[in-house]
């Protein structure tokens, strides 16, 4: 530090260590099962009480279940039920849900419960990380991509002024609980988004669950990831995603293998809103890169084709008409300021590698575009 020399001045310097645990667990709103009760209590053992909040759908499906077994832990009466939407996930609704829980009087360090997907996840994680500075919460995630991503990492974040996730905070739960039982009620179309983002992990690093995940096919989607072998295919998505975040929770290194998928999609998903979902948005962008990677050299050929194969038989869109000139050139422009001033772009070396590169351009994307529009 440089200052004054005839006037004061400090310096401070503190770290905060985090630690979190995330854990697989099977009917968690099953009275019997005491895990969910365990880990809330477990990180604030002084009372059972907590605020609860809970997405609508959820509630449908799974609220007399639900209320059984917070009532019967002792936890709640009450859930707050928020309806869920990417349209709605705005600082409106935080402040809804800090309004509710400043009436509920909870003590600042009772940990919130958040059930639900990754809109409910990351606005409840975001008022949390605002309410009196920072209150501690807990994930329930309810969906495939709250289970193998917005569940399990730092991030909270609503969208705002046209921007996905503008405003957010890095601030991790004490606790995700996850079970896939949940996942039984998903309509199809949420499974085979969550899938995009499990295909991502896969193709960055994990050529087995590329491998896994090309076996069963449609079937993944068909049974809700319910199959003895599809729990593999979770925990490899959920144990590799985070191993690439563990060293990296605060995104002080912006080149991130995770952000494979998600050059382009932003915007994509942005400009599509409401029709195209963030995982249709993600699979659209990883396409896009493994077309213009092939066309590089970086990719063989036939990889290439397995990959847009296992997207497309999963049920993922390979394009979308809203992928335009004036997009891909917003899309790479916002991506570059994201990431410090470069793309940081992670283009597939193979399946299960990849690496970064700073110079694509609109045209080349332009032709991987019109590539995947051609594309039988
Ligand atoms: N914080 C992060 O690190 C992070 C990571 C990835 C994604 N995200 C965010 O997550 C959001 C997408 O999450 P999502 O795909 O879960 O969407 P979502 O939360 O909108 O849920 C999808 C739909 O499924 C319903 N639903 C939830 N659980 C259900 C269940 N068990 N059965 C039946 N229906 C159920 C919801 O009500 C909703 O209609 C995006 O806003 C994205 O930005 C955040």
């Amino acid at each position: 530090m440089t200052h004054d020399p005839v006037l004061p001045g400090w310096s401070i310097s503190a770290g905060a260590a985090v630690r979190y645990d995330i854990v697989f667990a099977d009917d968690v709103f099953d009275t019997v099962n005491g895990s969910l009760a365990a880990l809330s209590v477990a990180a604030y053992p002084a009372t059972t009480r907590r605020f609860v909040v809970v997405d609508a759908n959820v509630d449908r499906l799974h609220g007399a279940r639900l209320r059984a077994y917070l009532d019967h832990h002792g936890i709640s009466d009450d859930p707050f039920v928020l309806e869920t939407s990417e349209e709605t996930k705005t600082l409106d609704t935080v402040v809804r849900v800090a309004d509710a829980l400043d009436a509920h009087g909870v003590d600042r360090r009772q940990p919130v419960l958040a059930i639900g997907g990754g809109v409910l996840l990351d606005v409840v994680g975001l008022t949390a990380s605002l309410y009196r500075r920072g209150t501690p919460y807990l994930r329930v995630p309810t969906t495939v991509v709250g289970l193998v991503d917005a569940g399990v990492g730092a991030k909270t974040g609503v969208n705002h002024g046209g921007h996905k996730n503008l405003f957010g905070a890095y601030h991790p739960p004490v606790a995700a609980l996850l079970d896939r039982r949940l996942l039984a009620t998903l309509d199809r179309r949420h499974v085979v988004n969550g899938l995009a983002e499990i295909l991502k992990i896969a193709l960055i690093r994990d050529r087995d669950l590329f491998e896994l995940i090309a076996a069963r096919g449609g079937a993944l989607v068909d049974e809700r990831l319910q199959g003895d072998d599809d729990l593999e295919v979770l925990t490899r998505a959920v144990g590799g995603m985070l191993d690439e975040l563990r060293d990296n929770l605060w995104e002080k290194r912006l080149a991130r293998l995770v952000d494979y998928g998600h050059s382009i999609s932003p915007a994509l998903e942005m400009k599509a809103l409401p029709a195209l979902l963030h995982g249709e948005a993600v699979a659209v962008d990883m396409a896009l890169s493994t077309v213009v990677a092939a066309r590089r050299g970086l990719l063989e050929p036939r990889d290439r084709d397995r990959v847009l194969d296992v997207l497309r038989a999963v049920g993922l869109p390979l394009t979308h008409e809203a992928l335009d000139s004036d997009l891909l050139r917003a899309g790479l422009a916002a991506t570059t300021r994201h990431r410090g001033g470069r793309q940081r772009m992670p283009l597939p070396t193979g399946i299960g590698s990849a690496r970064f590169c700073d110079d694509v351009t609109e045209g080349e994307l332009a032709v991987a575009a019109k590539e995947l529009g051609d594309y039988r």
